[in-house]
């Protein structure tokens, strides 16, 4: 049962949802969820190629698209995409910063500029859209979904990187959640937990290890994109007016067992 089964189809009819890295993986499903309930979407990433094989499966669910091709580094860049959007598309009234990027790394053999790519993805390329898509979604009130990761708050060997970013990510949230709060705008996050079919599930999940992982999850599988669609979903309708600030865990509780089980199997199988 997804969200898009029990919502109405008008859900989101005549707003806006821009995704960061909204060409793929779970950015992309997030989108498809939306569009699915009758949003607008504006996608942008690094890859137009991507962007426009989105773009035909949003369409295929109804949605007007817009897409732009730019790295979320780069301020000026989604400043101008964001305002296009705007002009294109009407209004702008959610954001989802879902740009990442990630790779197992041992903090002491990455180079400073590995750590340092990682955050300003992450981290900086957030502020930078949230920062740019400000004046839009102050202008009616709107919501901002950060897409964070386990690793804020549970220590990861080899994350060292995702872990600064994510977590600086969540406080980032919960400030702008009390400074944007006056201008109508509710700020949170989702935390996925291992996403199947997914890039960064790919690069961490360790393919070789497969179905043994769920091991280290309490629900016993692995999560999908329309898991994380829905929890999406459900922060930007009206059911969480009143919900910002918050973390919204979505990892079939993952977390609360921490990594060490997930370590110990790795171990064992690698
Ligand atoms: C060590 C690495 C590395 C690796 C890159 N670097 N890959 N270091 N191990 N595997 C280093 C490079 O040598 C370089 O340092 C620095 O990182 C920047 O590399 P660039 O290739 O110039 O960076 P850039 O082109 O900006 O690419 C960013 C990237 C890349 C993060 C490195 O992998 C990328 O674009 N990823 C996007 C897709 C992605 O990662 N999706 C998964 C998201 S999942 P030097 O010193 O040589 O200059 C996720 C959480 C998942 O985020 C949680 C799952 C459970
Ligand atoms: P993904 O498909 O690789 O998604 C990342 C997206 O971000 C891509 O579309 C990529 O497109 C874009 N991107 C990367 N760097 C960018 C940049 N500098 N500027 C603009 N766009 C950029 O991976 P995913 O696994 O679905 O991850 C999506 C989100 O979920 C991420 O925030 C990730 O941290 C989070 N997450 C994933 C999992 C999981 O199990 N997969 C678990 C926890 C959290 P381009 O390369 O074309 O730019």
């Amino acid at each position: 049962m997804n969200a898009t089964d029990l919502f109405p189809k008008s859900l989101f009819a005549g707003k806006t949802v821009f995704v960061t890295g909204g060409g793929s993986g779970i950015n992309l499903g997030i989108a498809k969820n939306f569009a699915a309930l009758g949003a607008k979407l504006g996608i942008c990433g690094r890859s137009q190629e991507r962007l426009d094989g989105a773009a035909v499966e949003l369409r295929a669910l109804g949605a007007t698209v817009f897409t732009a091709s730019l790295d979320v580094r780069d301020y000026p860049a989604l400043e101008a995409a964001l305002s296009r959007c705007k002009a294109e598309l009407g209004t702008l009234d959610v954001l989802v910063c879902g740009a990442a990027g990630n790779f197992p790394a041992a903090a002491e053999k990455m180079s400073a500029n590995a750590f340092k790519a990682v955050v300003d993805i992450d981290l900086l390329g957030s502020y930078n859209a949230s920062r740019a898509a400000f004046p839009h979604l102050r202008e009616q009130g709107g919501c901002i979904i950060f897409i964070s990761a386990g690793q804020a708050f549970t220590p990861y060997a080899n994350q060292a990187h995702v872990g600064a970013a994510k977590a600086g990510i969540d406080m980032l949230m919960k400030d702008l959640a009390v400074e944007w709060g006056k201008h109508g705008i509710r700020c949170n996050s989702i935390v996925p937990g291992p996403i199947e079919n997914t890039e960064g599930f790919r690069r961490l999940g360790r393919g070789a290890l497969g179905d043994k992982l769920t091991e280290t999850i309490p629900l016993r599988r692995f999560g999908n994109v329309d898991d994380i669609g829905g929890c999406a979903v459900f922060l930007a309708s009206p059911l969480a007016s009143y919900v910002t600030g918050t973390v919204l865990v979505a990892d079939g509780g993952q977390n609360l067992l921490g990594s060490g089980v997930w370590a110990s199997i790795a171990a064992q199988t690698t």
